[in-house]
Parts: C-alpha cells; sequence; structure tokens
C-alpha cells in the first residue's frame, strides 16, 4: 500500500486546492483515491473524463486499483468532455476509442456517454449531449486535463465561463499540441465539448497536469488575474477544485 500522506506538497491559493508531486505514481494513485473516495462518499455517481496523454496513466492505474479489489465492473456513468467531430465513431483518432483502448475493454462501467464525432447535426448533438447530462443529475466529479493554451475540454481561450455543450473551432495552438498524435487522419478543426459552465457545474472538479509544457497554462490558471484567456482559471470561482501537477508544471508558479 502506498504511503501518499507525505508524497505531495499542499497549497490552498486563489481558491483552488494544489497539490505538487515529486512522482507520477503517487500522483496518478491520489488521482484515482479521489474516485474511490467520491464513490463512497457521494450518491451522484455521474464520472466527467477526459483523454490526452496525460490521462493514459490515469486509466492504467484506475484499471490497476480496481483488479487489485477484484472489481471487473464500476457502478458509474462516465461522461467524456469532449469529442472530435468529423470523425467515424470507431476512427482509431476519436476520444471513443481512446476510451474503449484504455478503460472499457478493461472494466465494464453501468453507462458511457461521449459525444457523436459523426453526428449530422453537431449543434443539436451540443445540446442532446448537455440535456443528458442534466436528465442523469449533472457530474458528481469531474476529470479535466489542460491544453498548453489553458483550455480545459475544447474550451479555447476567449470562452465565456457560462458556455454550456458547444461546437468550436480549435485554435491553431490546439491543433499543433494534438495533431503529433494523428497518424492515420488529418486532424479535425472541429470538436463539441462540454462548455465551462457544464464544468463548473460539477460538485467536484479534479484537474491533472504533468510536463513543463504545461507550466505555463498552470501558472496562468493558479496565480494570474482570472480571465477568459486563460479558461482554467474560471476553477478558482468553483469553490471545489483540486489540481493535481508535477514538479515540472509548477515550475513556473511563484511559492
Ligand atoms: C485535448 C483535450 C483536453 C486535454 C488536452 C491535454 O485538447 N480536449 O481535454 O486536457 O488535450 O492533452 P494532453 O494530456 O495530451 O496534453
Amino acid at each position: 500500500m502506498l504511503q501518499t500522506k507525505r508524497a505531495y506538497t499542499e497549497k490552498e491559493i486563489n481558491g483552488l486546492h494544489l497539490r505538487i508531486y515529486a512522482s507520477h505514481q503517487y500522483l496518478y494513485s491520489d488521482a484515482v483515491k479521489i474516485l474511490f473516495n467520491h464513490l463512497s462518499t457521494s450518491k451522484n455517481r455521474n464520472i466527467g473524463l477526459a483523454t490526452g496523454a496525460t490521462f493514459e496513466p490515469f486509466y492504467a492505474e484506475l484499471v490497476s486499483q480496481c483488479k487489485a479489489m477484484g472489481k471487473e465492473r464500476l457502478e458509474v456513468n462516465t461522461f467524456n468532455l469532449d469529442e472530435y467531430l468529423g470523425l467515424s465513431r470507431d476512427d482509431p483518432n476519436t476520444y471513443a476509442t481512446y476510451m474503449q483502448r484504455h478503460l472499457f475493454s478493461k472494466i465494464a462501467v453501468e453507462g458511457s456517454f461521449i459525444p457523436n464525432s459523426n453526428a449530422a447535426y453537431p449543434e443539436i448533438e451540443a445540446s442532446f449531449y448537455e440535456n443528458l447530462i442534466r436528465s442523469k443529475g449533472g457530474i458528481g466529479l469531474q476529470y479535466l486535463g489542460i491544453g498548453t493554451n489553458g483550455h480545459i475540454g475544447f474550451n479555447e481561450p476567449g470562452t465565456a465561463t457560462d458556455t454550456i455543450t458547444h461546437t468550436v473551432e480549435l485554435s491553431e495552438s490546439t491543433i499543433s499540441s494534438n495533431s503529433i498524435y494523428f497518424k492515420t487522419a488529418r486532424m479535425p478543426h472541429k470538436a463539441i465539448t462540454m462548455g465551462i459552465g457544464t464544468i463548473l457545474s460539477a460538485d467536484k472538479i479534479v484537474l491533472i497536469a504533468t510536463g513543463k509544457s504545461k507550466s505555463a497554462a498552470i501558472m496562468g490558471s493558479v496565480m494570474q488575474d482570472p480571465s477568459p484567456d486563460v479558461p482554467a482559471s474560471a476553477l478558482r470561482m468553483h469553490g471545489n477544485a483540486t489540481i493535481l501537477i508535477d514538479a515540472p508544471a509548477a515550475s513556473s508558479l511563484r511559492l
């Protein structure tokens, strides 16, 4: 059993609960423990999930902790934050395929929801997804990554804090950061994302960031004046948001 008590430095800054880890093993182990703690203390079993390279070790750790407990199934409904538009659902580059590869092929869940990457009417799909989340009782625990430009989900700089699930044109910065993952198709320039308002409606939020490439986005989110220019800075108005980062991602913070 990992002893995680001294595995991180803890700070409360600008309404955010920040934990800085020396080791990824402890960071991801704690990130998964937060999920199990949530499930043991809250009736809301709707979990908002994120994707990207940052979350691959999270799902590996979640699967490993489930197996260690003899669990092959989690009694949760999962709602992914976002999805590219203009790809067939089984395209290897969709987040639906990512989720299948990293989690759902290994651990069963009660229900899993993700916007349709191949929706004929994307705006209708976005509004359907928002209504689906609400009709199921809202998100209990929302996980987030962060883009190098401070985006959360695909809420690019400039997005208002009260937006609900909507379609977006991806920024040059996001296209440049994420196109390295597209080996077999051109990266779409459009996506569907939960809005910042949708994200802020979750009972609890956990953002994970690792690596030096995220340090400026973390600095802007945590320490500079909150601004739509850094979408993750909106988390400061939530009241129950925890940020788990490693030392390189924390390296621009003046603590
Ligand atoms: C994408 C996703 C975000 C994610 C971000 C970071 O843009 N839409 O939800 O947080 O990538 O990804 P990575 O972890 O690969 O840096």
